[in-house]
């Protein structure tokens, strides 16, 4: 059977990725160089899907890589998730955010189209609407970004559709994730940040654990219904069954697909807050603060096209996020 190349399998969103994959009857080679991962998630991806996943450590950037793997593996494609992620870094260290993420993509693209394997997902991100505040936000809103990290993920999808502009057997679809939270109903994979967690609900989890003594509320003056920024929160297991639809409508309709990945719900940062203590049954102190520069006020998807031309519904509620979340979180805290 022919694989799909994973890169980034090993991260939080490509491992639940591999897992729903497989649940799908699909098989995955994956590539990982560990910057934001670590190689027990192997172990973890074997013990969920009773598999024995090849997994090549080493960087996607690396061409000479990448062609071993081609010829070592039936590759049918590829799901590109390997990138730097984190806004407030990227503009600290950008010449490697436009290296690594772009890079990366470069290389991969070029390595595919050696082997005439022409299908790729891509990963990209409610951040290339930049600071629209035209909500919900559509898959024609106009684009923009505000960050390097971004402009990375803005420009890979120029060069994405410039490449299908130049020769249309190429089959891609660009997935626009909003916000994910949550981790494997087994409690076995989920997010782990390294250092301070820049993003909401890992930031919550680790008040909650008592790591840190409050939640800093980046401001309480947007025009929202309690103040507080609202986004669109989507269950990791759930954004990851949007990889294996797009790969079903890829062997659909042959082309060139965006689809926005959300729930299509916004809720407030105190929402969240709210949410999460049900879910752990813990206590999460917080204190309001000066908004954070860069934020908007209001980010949710209209994800009506993603479930019109392919299925794809976002069934998880917030509970459930937040007690997932939880589940993940707590072992880890318990173990270390
Ligand atoms: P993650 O950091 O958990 O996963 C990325 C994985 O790629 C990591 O395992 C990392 O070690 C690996 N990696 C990075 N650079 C690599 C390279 N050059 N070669 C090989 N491996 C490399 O991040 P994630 O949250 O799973 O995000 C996956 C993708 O989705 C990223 O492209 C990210 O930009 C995008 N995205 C994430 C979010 C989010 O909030 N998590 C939102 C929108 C888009
Ligand atoms: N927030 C706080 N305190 C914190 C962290 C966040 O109040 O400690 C607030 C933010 O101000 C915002 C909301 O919680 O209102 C969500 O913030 P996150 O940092 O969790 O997420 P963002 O929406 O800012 O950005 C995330 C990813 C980006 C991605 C974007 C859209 O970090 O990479 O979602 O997909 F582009």
């Amino acid at each position: 059977m022919k694989k799909i190349l994973v890169t980034g399998g090993l991260g939080y969103i490509g491992s639940h990725t591999v897992v729903e994959l497989y649940e799908a009857g699909y098989e995955t080679v994956i590539i990982d160089n560990l910057v934001n991962s670590r190689i027990d998630a192997l172990d973890k991806l074997k013990e969920l899907t009773k598999k024995d996943i090849t997994c090549y450590i080493g960087d996607c950037r690396d061409k000479e890589l990448l062609r071993k793997i081609f010829k070592e593996n039936e590759i049918s494609g590829a799901i590109h998730f390997a990138g730097l992620k984190a806004v407030g870094e990227s503009t600290t260290i950008p010449i490697d955010y436009y290296d690594n993420n772009i890079g990366s993509t470069i290389a991969l693209l070029e390595v595919m189209k050696e082997n005439n394997v022409k299908r790729i997902v891509f990963s990209s991100s409610a951040t290339v609407y930049g600071t629209s505040q035209e909500v919900p936000l559509k898959e024609t809103t106009s684009l923009g970004a505000t960050n390097p990290y971004g402009r990375t993920k803005l420009f890979i999808e120029y060069i994405l559709k410039d490449l299908y502009k130049s020769d249309n057997e190429w089959e891609i679809a660009i997935l626009r994730y909003f916000n994910p939270v949550g981790a494997h109903k087994s409690g076995l994979i989920g997010e782990r940040p390294n250092g301070t967690p820049n993003n909401l609900v890992p930031y919550i989890a680790e008040v909650a654990a008592g790591i840190r003594p409050f939640l800093r509320v980046w401001g309480n003056d947007y025009d929202t219904k309690d103040g507080t920024g609202v986004r669109d929160y989507i269950h990791v297991s759930d954004l990851a069954n949007g990889h294996v639809l797009a790969i079903k409508q890829l062997d659909k309709v042959h082309g060139l697909l965006i689809y926005n990945l959300g729930t299509g719900i916004g809720y407030s940062v105190l929402d969240v807050v709210k949410a999460f203590e049900k879910a752990s049954n813990m206590k999460v102190p917080y204190k309001i603060f000066d908004r954070r520069p860069g934020d908007i006020a209001v980010c949710y998807a209209d994800p009506t096209k993603a479930k019109e031309e392919m299925g794809f519904v976002a069934s998880r509620g917030i509970d459930e996020m937040m007690e997932d979340h939880w589940r993940f979180q707590k072992n880890l805290y318990i173990k270390k």
